[in-house]
């Protein structure tokens, strides 16, 4: 089975969703550009896993292959890892006709797509994404970024890949936490714009559909990137259940993992939406059912306080508003703009 679904923004490109395209990288390549080299960006756990046969793929097709190899981790997505990549790169006499392949979760799509970016002011790019958070998600629609010491994400570029190719295969060696931090991203695209694609997964028997799920996805996200792929208006509602969060996330030290934080902060966010009255059902319920059920997390041990005080200090610079995404029906999100002070009671209203 696959499937290919074609996003239009800055560049076009197809994401093809395909269980096993990992050993066909080089012949997929190949049919959109010449030879070259690639620069294979991965971490020492894939690595092990997925490196020798993708490097294989390439090598057959007659491509040259360089790798590079980080420590797994957000430790690393830094300016140090970053500027490791890019001398790696200069030392490898890489040409703006060489590409460079993303293999691995975001932390690597994301770095090596910063680096892709900024390398002789831009060459090309492959994303391989071998997470579920980063097949449904961060490998599509071009955000690339490191994290800077002040916070997450801070040094980046919107750079679209030329390609992005999911072997679903590759979320059977996923740890099943991981795999649960892709499906809070999953039920997050449900509740924003898809009541369908919400009841497909409530029940957390999803390996059965994953080509269609992950597709799905791919198709709601292409169609918010074509529509705001530089994030003024529209592409904030992926960030439904986000700023709150980021708030458990930090509060926690990052000891909450980005996928348990969302699905906690999607849970405040529905609850608040309701209790102020700002929509007209009350999505909560449905969505604990579907977090519970996809072993996710609904709520934390942080304080409304706690989870403000650092919201304010990320949001202060943002000039006093933040806007806050609402559940108005189930598959139906929309965007409100408010003070930043009145987030205390809104997540008061949540917890
Ligand atoms: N991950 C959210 C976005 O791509 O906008």
């Amino acid at each position: 089975m696959s499937a290919t679904v074609r996003v239009n923004a800055s560049g076009s490109y197809d994401v093809v969703i395909e269980k096993g395209i990992m050993s066909r990288a080089g012949e997929c390549c190949k049919a959109l550009f010449g030879t070259c080299k690639m620069v294979l960006v991965t971490d020492d756990k894939v690595a092990p896993l997925y490196l020798e046969k993708v490097k294989t793929s390439f090598t057959s097709a007659g491509y040259d292959t360089v790798e590079f190899i980080f420590k797994n981790g957000e430790e690393s997505k830094n300016i140090d890892t970053l500027s490791q990549l890019l001398e790696f790169m200069a030392e490898n006499r890489v040409t703006r006709s060489d590409t460079v392949v993303a293999l691995g979760g975001g932390v690597t799509g994301d770095m090596a797509g910063f680096a892709a970016a900024v390398f002789l002011r831009g060459i090309r790019f492959v994303q391989m994404p071998t997470t579920l958070l980063a097949m449904v998600d961060s490998s599509v629609g071009g955000k690339t970024a490191v994290d800077l010491k002040a916070g997450k994400n801070l040094a980046g570029a919107f750079y679209q890949p030329d390609l992005v190719l999911c072997d679903y295969d590759a979320l059977d060696t996923l740890e099943p936490e991981t795999f649960a931090e892709g499906m809070a991203e999953v039920i997050k695209y449900g509740v924003i714009f898809d009541k369908k694609l919400f009841d497909l997964v409530k029940n957390g028997d999803v390996k059965k559909d994953i080509e269609k799920i992950i597709t799905r996805c791919v198709e709601l996200k292409r169609d918010v990137v074509e529509a705001d792929e530089h994030d003024k208006g529209e592409r904030q509602l992926l960030n439904f259940g986000h700023t709150i969060g980021h708030a458990v996330e930090k509060c926690s030290n990052f000891g909450i993992s980005h996928g348990n934080a969302v699905a906690i902060g999607m849970v405040i966010a529905a609850k608040a939406s309701h209790n102020l009255g700002w929509v007209s059902e009350n999505c909560t319920d449905d969505i604990i059912e579907a977090l519970k059920n996809n072993s996710l997390p609904v709520k934390s041990e942080f304080t409304a306080e706690e989870l403000f005080d650092v919201t304010l200090n990320d949001k202060k610079r943002a000039g006093g508003t933040i806007s806050l995404v609402i559940p108005e029906v189930m598959g139906n999100c929309v965007l409100k703009k408010v003070p930043v002070e009145q987030v205390l009671e809104f997540i008061k209203s949540g917890i």
